[in-house]
């Protein structure tokens, strides 16, 4: 199967992970397999692979890749599941985890799966082809204040209300069923001046949130965090890499409070509250793609790498 995806921060996040030969490791988000290729070259042949997506076009085109090895397994499923997915085939501790969050090259680049403002192709934004929410069922359906709510605490759109006002009147008089059509509503409701100073396209705040709500991919993200910490054998390491500032920011506040879990006041002379550090964060303010990457990948540019190693 044909998969775009050109992986990012690749050499980084190998020097991070540190996998080594007769290791477990799990890729939490598959996608082409380009991450997981490295991994698993590092781990075979004593050591195993567990990549997991919970699309089925990243699942087919990896098991393409790297399905010929013993020491790779293949999981359709959500990593916030990670747990349960690894109990399921036996595995209770593992030495290193990677997630590389959002949507692949093949998933934007493939326009029936709507998730990109290019083109006109039905709303659907969903990872997992299983799933029954789409991005059309919460524009066409859910209440104006919802989505003026997605918009802007997904999206850190300033025009929010506007839009999701927008969106409502156009479909009182039909439904919103295309990407075009919903460009169309942002660019009714962001005047024209605004959208020419703007950098990138004015929708692209937009479709990140629907995109984010769809796949309710911020929710579940601490949790998820600290179910891998907490899978991780001591010294084993947990990779992040993110691409908008709202999982960034869970990423760095969920592996700072792993480090330093005290609840204490801070002028408290002893801490009582019991809670010890559990990992220590590696990689400080984060890793950025150099210029050297960017030239070669543009999609690279808001990339942020952070990894933290269990006590
Ligand atoms: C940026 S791509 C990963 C690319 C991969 N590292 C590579 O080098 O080919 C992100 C992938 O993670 C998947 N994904 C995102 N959130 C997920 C989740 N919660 N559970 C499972 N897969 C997820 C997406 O379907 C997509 O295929």
């Amino acid at each position: 199967m044909e998969f775009e995806h050109v992986s990012v921060l690749l050499e980084e996040t190998l020097q991070w992970l540190a996998p080594r030969d007769g290791g477990v490791y799990v890729d939490g988000t598959l996608g082409g397999g380009g991450h997981s290729a490295r991994i698993l070259a590092a781990c075979a042949p004593h050591g195993h692979l567990y990549g997991i997506d919970r699309d089925a076009d990243a699942i087919a085109a990896a098991t393409e890749r790297l399905g010929d090895s013993p020491c790779f397994t293949a999981i359709r499923g959500n990593f916030h599941d990670v747990r349960e997915l690894l109990a399921q085939r036996g595995v209770e501790q593992i030495d290193g985890m990677l997630l590389d969050l959002g949507v692949s090259s093949h998933q934007l680049d493939t326009e029936s799966r709507g998730f990109s403002y290019h083109g006109d192709a039905p709303l659907d934004m969903r990872m997992d082809q299983r799933q029954t929410l789409t991005a059309g069922e919460i524009v066409n359906m859910w209440p104006e204040r919802e989505i003026a709510r997605i918009l802007s605490d997904y999206g850190e759109e300033k025009w929010a209300a506007r839009i999701a006002q927008i969106i409502c009147e156009h479909r009182a008089r039909g439904t919103i069923a295309t990407t075009a059509d919903l460009v169309r509503c942002v660019d009714a409701a962001i005047p024209k001046k605004i959208r020419m100073r703007e950098e990138g396209h004015s929708a692209r705040r937009t479709f990140q949130a629907l995109r984010i709500a769809v796949n309710d991919e911020l929710a579940p993200l601490t949790r998820a965090l600290e179910d891998a910490v907490g899978l991780l054998a001591p010294g084993g390491r947990l990779c992040v890499i993110t691409f908008h500032s709202l999982e960034d920011r869970i990423v760095k506040h969920t592996m700072r409070r792993l480090q330093n879990p005290c609840t204490c006041p801070p002028k408290a002379p002893v801490c009582t509250c019991g809670k010890r550090p559990v990992a220590r964060v590696l990689t400080g303010g984060g890793v950025q793609p150099g210029a050297q990457e960017l030239a070669r990948n543009p999609r690279a540019r808001s990339a942020r790498l952070r990894a933290c190693e269990k006590l």
